[in-house]
């Protein structure tokens, strides 16, 4: 019987220490984890950061960026704001702006902050490098896209689109009234011509009817309309390959420096000037990277301006009368010529208002690689990141004044001519400022312009459903450039 109950005792007593010690255990791995969590999402008690971590903001605002522009519009003695949980200091602030992008360039590069999801989509493209990567780029493709015979090529491919593929498209929605989503119709639009202006190659994805297109273009197709950046690093892999194949198949093309598609320009230019650097399979990447950089740059970023664009001007009535009015007294003939569109003034003064207010890039940050005070005096840690934020600064009453939410084109025209006056880049960062300003913009306009021009001339846009009762309070899906929550739909009619 001793024996026994010593042996229970001895077994309780190991089954205790094994409680202990599991308990013990587990504490120890809690608080490891917790202290992990708490070096990564610092615990701040203030009421922007509560408001961020609890997601109490979706109370009031339909987006970050909504509660962001609030935040920055009430900021007492600055145009800028701390969120210590995330790091970042975010500011709306021309004169921080200009000193992020300009004067103090050097101590705010892009960094390796950037989601790993976008290093390895990006890879060494121009929008994920610094230093002499990023200059190098930056020099070839501001050469490129700045020549003559690139700008005229592009008017020509976007003119060709808008007559062959858009118009046909919307003209035949509008003749068996047929509710259309404007968003997927400007992506596939913007697609199709960034593919012809960069590589030279057509993927058709606005054609009315289905066509024949390669496999290759088809799988293309496919996977940039893949949504969510989630999924996006499954397809990284199929993407890089796909580009790859672009590269093979223009090669196999003939490429020489008369091609007017940029792959093919900087092809010829890659083989003319790096004879001394450059192997094949380095080379091979680098285009890579130029073609994705490229494809991101030119697609989502126009279809973005368009679709606010026109969800802007089925509200604004008397602006689409206004444009239209200005495209038949400059021209009888519906194809313009560049010359043309560039001098339509209140057409370039409405494209500039729509971006102001619905940005396509819509807040870019850069890392603050030393200790530094921004203009209006902010101190901002070593290590820490920098947000300017264009969809703020655009609903700013001190940079626009109090009808700053207003869409009101005139506000960009002076003098008896009605001429459109440009702003500093620094107060309207749309397509970014300074030393890394967007090389694509006038690209962009043109787009822009030309896509407006031919629309409004043949056909009334209006929104329908719930989306035009909203009263053009979009909600915006997480993404590189912003894109409408379940899209646009219009019902399109001749005019
Ligand atoms: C409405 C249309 C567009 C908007 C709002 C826009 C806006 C921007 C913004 C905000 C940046 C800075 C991005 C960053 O550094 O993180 C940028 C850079 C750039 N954009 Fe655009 N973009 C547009 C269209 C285009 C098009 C059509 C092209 C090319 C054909 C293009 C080519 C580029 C390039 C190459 C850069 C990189 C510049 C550099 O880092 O030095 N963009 N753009």
């Amino acid at each position: 019987m001793g024996n026994l109950l010593l042996s229970w005792d001895l077994a309780s007593a190991r089954w205790l220490v094994g409680v202990v010690y599991l308990v013990v255990s587990v504490c120890l791995l809690a608080t490891a984890v917790a202290l992990q969590v708490a070096r990564r999402w610092p615990w701040c008690g203030c009421k922007v950061c509560r408001a961020y971590m609890s997601g109490s903001w979706a109370r009031d605002f339909a987006s970050v960026s909504d509660w962001y522009a609030h935040l920055l519009r009430r900021s007492p003695t600055t145009r800028t704001l701390r969120v210590h949980v995330l790091g970042c200091t975010v500011t709306a602030d021309p004169g921080n702006v200009e000193y992020m992008l300009r004067t103090g360039f050097d101590n705010f590069p892009k960094g390796k902050g950037v989601s790993a999801i976008l290093s390895d989509l990006l890879g060494g493209g121009i929008f994920n490098v610094d230093g002499d990567a990023w200059r190098h780029q930056r020099k070839m493709a501001s050469f490129q896209l700045g020549s003559v015979a690139v700008r005229s090529y592009a008017f020509r491919i976007v003119s060709r689109e808008v007559d062959a593929r858009l118009m046909p498209l919307l003209a035949r929605a509008g003749d068996v009234g047929m509710v259309v989503d404007l968003q997927d119709v400007f992506r596939r639009f913007a697609f199709d011509t960034i593919c012809k202006i960069s590589f030279g190659l057509d993927p058709g994805l606005s054609a009315v009817r289905g066509m024949a297109v390669s496999p290759l273009l088809w799988k293309m197709k496919r996977l940039l309309s893949v949504g969510g950046e989630g999924e996006l690093k499954k397809a990284i892999k199929v993407v890089h390959e796909l580009a790859n194949a672009m590269i093979r198949e223009r090669r196999s093309l003939g490429v020489d420096n008369k091609s007017p598609d940029l792959l093919s320009r900087f092809m010829s230019a890659g083989s003319g000037t790096n004879t001394n650097a450059m192997d094949h399979d380095n080379e091979d990447k680098f285009l890579r990277d130029i073609v994705v950089s490229f494809l991101i740059a030119g697609r989502d970023t126009i279809s973005s301006g368009l679709t606010t664009l026109f969800m802007l001007l089925s509200k604004h009535r008397a602006a689409g009368a206004a444009m239209r009015a200005e495209a038949t007294k400059a021209s009888d003939a519906n194809a313009m010529t560049y010359e043309e569109l560039k001098a339509l003034h209140y057409t370039h003064a409405a494209v500039h208002e729509s971006l102001r207010l619905f940005p396509p890039v819509q807040f870019d940050s850069k890392f603050c690689a030393a200790a530094d005070v921004l203009p209006d005096g902010t101190y901002v840690d070593a290590g820490s990141r920098v947000m300017y934020h264009p969809y703020a600064m655009g609903r700013m009453p001190s940079i626009w004044g109090d009808d700053c939410e207003e869409f009101r084109p005139e506000r960009w025209l002076t003098g008896a001519g009605a001429t459109f006056e440009p702003v500093s880049f620094f107060k309207y960062p749309v397509f970014q400022a300074g030393l890394r300003v967007c090389l694509g913009k006038e690209l962009a306009i043109m787009e822009m312009k030309a896509v407006c021009v031919a629309v409004l001339r043949a056909f009334d846009v209006k929104v329908v459903g719930e989306r035009a009762v909203r009263e053009c309070a979009p909600v915006f899906a997480p993404g590189l450039s912003a894109s409408i929550q379940g899209g646009l739909p219009v019902k399109v009619s001749r005019v």
